[in-house]
């Protein structure tokens, strides 16, 4: 695909592959392995702006961060905009460049609280929080789906709402959220928010391959990608689309649980990184006989033998 840099408010990345917010998994480790790679943006998971105010257990942990970071972008969810202001001048987020705005999560929890995907029909509650935030003097982005159900295709009419209220950047998950994450991206609607907004608009929906990122921008004109699940199994995806070698796998697997150690002990480390490990896992021959002994191991060389195992290196090859 064609890399350029993308300049959101007055922050510019370096290259146009950027790596979503995902839940449970896109901690300071995980992003400190993409950038480290050569992504050119990544994210926070979602964090609640009620859970940063009310000081909920763990929220600020996941706001974590590392010198990696070059640009540090957070993503909140919420729908009240004093709530979102309040959360904004927090230290928790003083350090952030970013605040990038959830308007697409479809879990029933967030949903059925008028929050994430269910802003998509708030309108004018979703510019109101991106105008007050922009006065606050954040740079402001958002991330959004197409809308609720097919049929109900709001994203042109939400994009242009967002952008005029001051939002510096649009990522669209180009499917509504009764999809869930199924089915093939719509890059027509892209095209359509692309030609509709003067900000960068970045296409995010079913990248796995860098095949997959050259046919999204091409037909989406987005300015860039966003990659999720595909960047949760093989974050060396990021490599291969930007045409750089990919580092030892089994090396830069043991560098991500080497960090999650380091910030929550060994044995805290092993039971957290299972999951992550699990999908890792998810394409080496013997998954099933490897993610057993994942589960069994309870240090940090017990991980690494497995790593080793599932990942062995050229040289010891
Ligand atoms: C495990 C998981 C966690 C996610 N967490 C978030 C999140 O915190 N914020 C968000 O905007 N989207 C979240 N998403 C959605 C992804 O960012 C992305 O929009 C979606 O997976 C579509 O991209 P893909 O088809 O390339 O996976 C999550 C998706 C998954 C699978």
């Amino acid at each position: 695909m064609k890399l350029k840099s993308v300049s959101i408010g007055r922050l510019t990345t370096k290259n146009n592959v950027f790596v979503a917010p995902l839940a449970g998994f896109s901690d300071f480790a995980f992003r400190n392995v993409c950038y480290t790679l050569g992504a050119g943006l990544c994210f926070t998971e979602m964090v609640s702006v009620k859970g940063l105010i009310y000081k909920s257990r763990g929220t600020e942990d996941l706001l974590e961060t590392t010198s990696a970071e070059y640009i540090k972008a957070a993503q909140l969810f919420g729908d009240d905009p004093d709530i979102f202001v309040a959360a904004a001048k927090m230290k928790a987020l003083e350090n952030f460049d970013i605040v990038d705005l959830n308007f697409g999560c479809p879990v029933p929890k967030v949903f059925n609280n008028g929050e994430g995907s269910a802003m998509l029909a708030r309108p004018e509650l979703a510019e109101k929080i991106v105008s007050e935030l922009v006065k606050s003097g954040k740079t402001v982005t958002a991330k959004f789906r197409m809308g609720i159900e097919k049929g109900d295709n709001v994203a042109v009419e939400f994009g242009k709402r967002l952008a005029g209220a001051g939002a510096s950047m649009l990522t669209l998950h180009a499917r509504y959220k009764t999809d869930y994450y199924s089915g093939e991206p719509d890059y027509e609607t892209c095209l359509k928010l692309k030609n509709a907004v003067c900000v960068p608009v970045i296409f995010n929906g079913g990248i796995f391959s860098s095949a997959d990122a050259d046919a999204a921008m091409e037909r989406s004109g987005a300015d860039g990608v966003m990659l999720a699940r595909g960047a949760l199994r093989s974050p060396w995806l990021i490599c291969d689309i930007l045409g750089v070698p990919t580092p030892d796998k089994g090396e830069l697997i043991k560098k991500h649980f080497d960090m999650i150690c380091e910030r929550r002990g060994e044995s805290n480390a092993c039971r957290y990184f299972r999951k992550q490990m699990a999908l890792y896992l998810k394409n080496v021959s013997g998954a099933k006989k490897l993610k057993e002994k994942i589960f069994a191991a309870t240090t940090r060389e017990d991980y690494h033998a497995v790593i080793d195992e599932a990942f062995p290196s050229e040289d010891r090859r």
